[in-house]
């Protein structure tokens, strides 16, 4: 398999859920991996975010199919810690022409209860994160001249919204305006950028015991698994109640890959069918 032979991908939120499984697929394709995760927990995030293991888990699986990675800690709001691991991965494989901003937090909230800190963290995570990424990576993949694929991993909630969700869907449509912009503008050197909106992802983002409590039927209790499938599987035209991982991945490596070498600007849903079925 080698839809990704000689291309070198850089992939934030590289320790667990969609990240690590965007890392093992690009790489069982050939490419050579950089990541970066912040591997702790942040605050006003209800639920835990990676660790240290979970990042060296992600390198352990990306050599099992035969890959290279560097991967580094590192938090995408600090654009410093962001260049690092460019460095890095510049200093190991030389360049970089793939790019998958995947690092986000949910945050869960309403209008009138959530604090402006909270807005402003969500802000500064899913959409500054993803633009210091950008930022950090883009002198290269100019001064290379070979083209390139920029992703950003937005959501359902870009364009559908959702109850509770200002500052999170905010944040996800922010990206899509951030892609719209850098399309028009880095298209003449042949540099793609496009984004992925998934609705629910079988990830830790969703699989813990805050979820579960939160979405839980009232009166209930404690929440479980079987709670958060029931309350997704209705919102998808398929009969399916969390998208795999790799559903996202199969899209990250289309986009990655020269299969699609003549899209860009494409704001991609992956979702089942729920953006039509929700409207
Ligand atoms: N799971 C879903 O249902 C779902 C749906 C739509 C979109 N998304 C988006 O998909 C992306 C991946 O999420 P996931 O489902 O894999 O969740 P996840 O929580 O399992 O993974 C997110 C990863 O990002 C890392 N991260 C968080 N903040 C960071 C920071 N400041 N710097 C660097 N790394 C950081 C976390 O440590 C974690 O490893 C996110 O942008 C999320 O908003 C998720």
């Amino acid at each position: 398999m080698s839809r990704m032979a000689g291309k070198v991908a850089f992939v934030t939120g590289a320790a667990r859920g969609q990240g690590r499984s965007h890392c093992i697929t690009l790489a069982r394709e050939g490419a050579k991996i950089v990541g970066l995760d912040i591997c702790h927990d942040v605050e006003n995030v209800q639920y835990p975010l990676a660790t240290a293991e979970d990042l060296e888990e992600t390198k352990r699986l990306i050599k099992e199919v035969g890959g290279d990675s560097v991967l580094v800690q590192g938090d995408v709001r600090e654009p410093a810690e962001v260049a690092a691991a460019v460095e890095a991965g510049l200093a190991a494989f030389g360049h970089i022409d793939t790019v998958v901003c995947n690092a986000g937090v949910w945050v869960f909230g309403s209008a009138t209860e959530q604090s402006l800190h909270a807005w402003k963290d969500t802000i500064d995570l899913n959409l500054t994160g993803a633009w210091n990424t950008v930022q950090a990576v883009l002198p290269s993949m100019l001064a290379r001249d070979a083209g390139g694929s920029i992703m950003f991993t937005a959501s359902q909630m870009a364009t559908c919204g959702s109850p509770n969700a200002s500052a999170y869907a905010a944040s996800k449509a922010g990206l899509v305006g951030l892609m719209r912009s850098l399309a028009h503008e880095l298209g003449h050197r042949r540099i793609r950028v496009n984004s992925i909106h998934p609705s629910t992802v079988d990830t830790p983002m969703v699989q813990n015991q805050w979820m579960y409590d939160l979405i839980a039927p009232p009166g209930k209790g404690a929440g479980d698994a079987h709670d958060l499938e029931n309350a997704m599987a209705p919102m998808h035209i398929l009969p399916v109640p969390l998208l795999p991982a790799q559903a996202v991945s199969d899209a990250v490596l289309f986009l990655a890959s020269d299969e699609s070498a003549h899209i860009t600007s494409v704001a991609l849903p992956v979702d089942a069918g729920s953006t039509q079925k929700l409207g």
